[in-house]
């Protein structure tokens, strides 16, 4: 069983500051680093670091090679990425002091995909292989249509949200990982648990799960609910911790755990990367996660 990605890949520009910017202000930054990112890239290779087959579909600038490479280096098979004339998709992050961050995205190549470049991307997919998708690339209800077509498992996280979500048919999602504002906005309720359950109602085959950040995260799943509390740690940085979680859930799902221990090492996973700077750059690999079990 293998996953096909179908993701950015973000040029992430990370810069240090002492607060996030606000509405008038003009704020001088620590430092500026530059590095692999995009929701895309980032599950990619939190996948590979778990030990799952995992393609990548994307597209990415030519003069950005080396993020290529490191997503290679990674363990992604990159025989579905192309790279295109033009910019990449890029990321202008803030992390303040405490770890938190804002970020700007510009699309680019991520935003360049037509139905036939989809369908010829997952010619290969056979019946069982998962397609894995966020919201940074367009075109993502073909990509829906295609993977039923061919028989696929269905992962999506709708991050970042948009309207245009509501329009996709998550029913026909087998994982569906959402965070308590995608919740609140597809529920339509800031109330997370009743989020859970409305949701649950409308998509009763799909296994539900919402991250809660310094929480934890909850699973639902034919009729039954699971949560796991977040590990404290030192936070650093939070980019890519969800991307983290994504890609270790569904790659425990994929590897036969139950969903509780999915869920659980999933959470183990998101912690570690959050006490690393960067997005790839803190995705840990799966015996650093497996060092931490009995922590
Ligand atoms: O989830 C974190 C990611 O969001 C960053 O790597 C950035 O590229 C944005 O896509």
């Amino acid at each position: 069983m293998k996953v096909f990605n179908f993701g950015s890949i973000n040029i992430d520009m990370v810069y240090r500051v002492p607060h996030l910017v606000q509405p008038g202000e003009t704020l001088s930054s620590r430092s500026l680093e530059t590095v692999l990112g995009g929701k895309g890239a980032n599950q990619s290779v939190a996948l590979a670091r778990a030990g799952i087959d995992v393609r990548h579909i994307g597209r990415i600038g030519k003069s950005d090679q080396w993020a290529a490479e490191q997503m290679q280096a990674a363990g992604v098979d990159m025989q579905g990425v192309e790279s295109v004339d033009g910019p990449s998709g890029h990321a202008i992050i803030q992390v303040d002091d405490s770890g938190e961050n804002s970020i700007i995205l510009h699309g680019g190549a991520n935003q360049s995909f037509d139905r036939g470049v989809l369908e010829q991307r997952l010619s290969e997919a056979a019946p069982g292989d998962w397609l894995l998708m966020q919201n940074e690339c367009n075109d993502i209800a073909e990509a829906f249509e295609i993977a039923r077509q061919r028989q696929m498992s269905i992962a999506f996280n709708p991050a970042p949200m948009t309207a245009a979500v509501r329009q996709l048919p998550l029913a026909q999602c087998d994982v569906l990982i959402v965070n308590e504002t995608e919740a609140a906005d597809l529920a339509e309720t800031d109330d997370p648990d009743e989020a859970l359950a409305i949701l649950a109602q409308r998509y009763p085959d799909t296994r539900l799960v919402l991250t809660l950040g310094s929480r934890g995260a909850l699973l639902q799943y034919e009729g039954q609910q699971v949560s796991e509390a977040a590990v404290p740690v030192d936070v650093v940085d939070t980019t890519g911790a969800g991307d983290t979680f994504v890609g270790y859930f569904l790659a425990g799902l994929m590897q036969g755990l139950a969903e509780r221990d999915a869920l659980q090492r999933a959470c183990r996973a998101a912690a570690l990367s959050v006490t690393v700077a960067g997005a790839t750059p803190s995705i840990p690999t799966l015996a650093e996660v497996d060092s931490t079990q009995d922590d």
